[in-house]
């Protein structure tokens, strides 16, 4: 059971739309929520600016641009989205630990320039669309959860806050990685709620229960009738 304040930090709405429908989202959230996901489709389409939008309506960014390039690339990259705004940046695991060590350095450095708080980095693991059999068509022969487990930790070790994982690995990633590791769940679907292309799911509640330190959730408050309404259920789920 969560604080108010702590329910309300814990929940990440990912604006998957336009700028527009995005805009309209924060006006009705602002003040009540405190996190935004912007993704690939909304950051290479309007750039910074999108992330200036959603600051400058008090909201924090989680931009979600999942880095995967040469450790030179990724330290550059980083600081980068790091002056932008992001208070939180993705980051594949598969890259490697000189990868994101590089983008652990490109962070700190962003924070030691304009001052504030550090962007915080969280690993993909492995992608929640890739099965054995996909996994096993790029070589990688290891049972699925290993391979999860082996890029946690490796990326972890190597300087990133955390991970992104599903609300089912939650538990064995908060065991494995500690109780300091950020964690971030999508596939979060309060109970009732459409699943839409999600298969395996887990309540809000259940998720924070699990370990989770974030909930990564979209279409349930974005497509709900009363956006803020939808969000405020969800605190109240998370407080009781
Ligand atoms: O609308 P919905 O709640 O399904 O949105 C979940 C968000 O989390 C989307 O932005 C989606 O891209 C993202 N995501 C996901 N599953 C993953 C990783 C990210 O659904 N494994």
């Amino acid at each position: 059971m969560l604080s108010e304040q702590e329910a309300r930090d814990a929940i990440i709405i990912a604006l998957d739309c336009d700028r527009e429908t995005a805009l309209d989202l924060a006006d009705k959230l602002s003040g009540k929520a405190v996190w935004v996901k912007v993704g690939m489709t909304l950051f290479y389409r309007y750039g910074p600016v999108i992330v200036d939008d959603m600051r400058s309506r008090g909201l924090r960014v989680f931009l979600d641009l999942k880095l995967h390039d040469i450790p030179f690339q990724i330290r550059g990259a980083a600081h980068s989205a790091s002056l932008c705004g992001a208070d939180i940046l993705s980051i594949h695991g598969l890259g490697g630990a000189a990868m994101i060590a590089e983008g652990r350095a490109g962070v700190e450095e962003a924070a030691a320039e304009r001052g504030g708080e550090r962007t915080r980095l969280v690993a993909i693991s492995v992608l929640t669309s890739m099965d054995a059999d996909a996994l096993a068509s790029i070589g990688v022969t290891d049972e699925l959860s290993s391979e999860v487990a082996r890029l946690a930790s490796l990326a972890v070790g190597a300087g990133s806050d955390g991970i992104v994982c599903s609300p089912q690995e939650a538990a064995d990633m908060r065991a494995l990685l500690g109780p300091d590791a950020l964690i971030v769940c999508p596939g979060v679907r309060p109970a009732g709620a459409e699943l839409g292309d999600q298969k395996r799911v887990s309540t809000p509640a259940a998720a924070i229960a699990a370990g989770a330190s974030k909930l990564v959730i979209g279409r349930p408050i974005t497509h709900a009738a009363d956006p803020a309404a939808a969000f405020e259920a969800i605190v109240e789920e998370l407080m009781s």
